[in-house]
């Protein structure tokens, strides 16, 4: 290799890596999206069911204790509805399908539904906490 190819490719890689250094906490800031933290609140008055909707998130309830599922499907993030019926939660948007536990049973979706976690008050509210 002759010694002025060899002075230009290091030249080149310099000047990719200085890029790489210098734009990567620009593009980094631009793209920052801040999570909320949203608590989704179902109280005991509402007659909680065996699986209950509220504002992305199903709370159900399995023999004696409760879980919560994030409503976002692991596809691309459709709303998933719940069939009473083969109590499975089914995509509207290209038809994945989780059973009641949210794993999944068919469709392009590769993870389950999101678990989320709970918070048991003590006036009986369950509080639901979600990210945004
Ligand atoms: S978004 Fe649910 S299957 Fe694509």
């Amino acid at each position: 290799m002759k010694r002025s190819v060899f002075l230009k490719t290091i030249f080149v890689l310099a000047t990719i890596l200085l890029c790489i250094i210098f734009l990567y906490p620009i593009i980094s800031y631009l793209l920052y999206r801040e999570q909320k933290i949203v608590k989704v609140s179902f109280h005991p008055n509402e007659r909680l069911g065996k699986v209950n909707f509220k504002k992305g998130v199903y709370l159900i309830k399995s023999n004696h204790n409760w879980y919560a599922l994030s409503a976002h499907c692991t596809h691309l993030g459709c709303i998933v509805n719940f069939d009473e019926k083969t109590e499975k939660f089914h995509c509207p948007c290209h038809g994945s399908v989780f059973d009641i536990s949210g794993k999944r049973v068919a469709g392009p979706a590769n993870r389950p539904l999101t678990r989320l976690p709970l918070r048991f008050m003590k006036n009986g509210d369950i509080i639901v906490i979600k990210r945004d």
